[in-house]
């Protein structure tokens, strides 16, 4: 039997069965109906969509109506900075980065510094605003628009954003949020509040423009309660509710659950900040792999592409489908050994990475064409 599997916005771990999260969170599949409705408007469909990785969504097709009548939307997503950038993360940025692309749209990238601040014992505010600075070097380094995209931190956009999240904070209870988010009598007041916070920029392009625009969220599945929250109450304000679509979490290196950053002696994650020969060094000791206990076994019986952590790698970082149904095929045979799967994860994650590092360094001089602040 499949062990518990626990998924919220403070804890991911266990198997995640996804056909039951989206049962569990009332969040809808993405069908081949609705894909190929985004094709009429995008051309060609990003791998992502086409693998499934992103899989759930609220209210695209309304999205959709919306934009065929010309009422473009604007897209939403976030990271809160409590460490170095890893490869987890940047997985809804690339697809944001996509959308931004295809319907040429407005981008608003929030940073709550507040939040792990508030959710982590060992952070001080000094931390949080230094990996706000490092982990935006790696959203600028994938190219978003700079004319289009605004990024800001939660302390440094206070001003704006807090009129508009003491509005929203009237409307939700405490109940609510301890039922939601699980918080306790023992929790500080700040992480009862940070919800509303969140919320903010779901709704704050159209206060700002003085007229409702459609917000789009692509995000990470754990990030949904939160939205959850904010469809509640952007209507009862006179907004539209948030629409979102969602992915699933790259595995961390030794198995199941997600890629963590608190993880610091890091055996489970690869970080963008990495050097080559590191990267190697951790897929080839720690990735979790699907082989047969032995070459002759594995030549025999073939091994399992489904479990098999380097597999799972290439299906998020390698978009040629051919290549990719191709070493599937092979492992599964047995005609691949493990140690070769590993030699072309590695591979394509330092391809991936040495461009990224380079833009990443770049974006050093770019920064204040993004930011917004008070
Ligand atoms: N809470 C998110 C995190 O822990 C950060 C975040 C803020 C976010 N706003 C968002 C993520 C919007 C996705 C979409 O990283």
């Amino acid at each position: 039997m499949a062990k518990d599997f626990v998924v919220t916005p403070w804890e991911v771990s266990g198997d995640i069965n996804y056909n039951r999260l989206i049962k569990k969170f009332g969040i809808q599949k993405i069908d081949n109906t609705l894909l190929e409705r985004i094709k009429k408007q995008t051309k060609d469909l990003h791998f992502y969509l086409k693998r499934k990785i992103f899989f759930a969504h609220r209210d695209m097709n309304w999205i959709l109506d919306q934009y065929e009548k010309k009422n473009k939307f604007f897209l939403y997503t976030g990271r809160a900075p409590s460490g170095h950038t890893h490869l987890g993360h940047i997985i809804p940025w690339i697809f944001t980065k996509w959308l931004q692309d295809k319907f040429n749209t407005e981008l608003w990238f929030q940073i709550p510094d507040d939040e792990k601040f508030l959710f982590k014992t060992n952070l001080t505010l000094d931390d949080t605003n230094h990996y706000a600075y490092e982990n935006i070097l790696d959203i600028i380094a994938l190219g978003f628009k700079p004319k289009k995209t605004k990024i800001f931190l939660n302390t440094e956009y206070a001003k704006t954003m807090y009129p508009i999240a003491l509005k929203i904070s009237k409307k939700i209870t405490f109940s609510t949020v301890k039922a939601v988010f699980g918080l306790k009598p023992e929790n500080n007041i700040g992480t009862i509040f940070y919800t509303a916070m969140q919320s903010v920029p779901a709704v704050l392009p159209s206060i700002l423009k003085e007229k409702n625009i459609p917000c789009l969220i692509p995000h990470a599945v754990d990030q949904d309660p939160h939205f959850k929250i904010s469809r509640d109450i952007m209507p009862k304000l006179g907004w539209y509710k948030p629409a979102s679509i969602q992915c699933r979490f790259l595995p961390p290196l030794t198995g199941s659950g997600k890629m963590s950053a608190s993880d610091m002696q890091s055996t489970n994650t690869i970080f963008t900040i990495e050097y080559p020969e590191e990267v190697e060094r951790k897929i080839k000791k720690y990735a979790f792999s699907g082989g047969q206990p032995t070459i002759q076994e594995h030549k025999e019986k073939g091994g399992n592409p489904e479990i098999d952590i380097c597999y799972q790698y290439l299906s998020f970082f390698l978009d040629n489908d051919k290549k990719l149904q191709k070493i599937y095929y092979d492992y599964r045979t047995g005609a691949m050994l493990t140690s070769e799967l590993k030699e072309i994860t590695t591979k394509v994650i330092n391809n991936f990475l040495k461009k990224h590092q380079k833009a990443r360094i770049k974006a050093k001089s770019q920064i204040e064409k993004f930011m917004l602040r008070d």
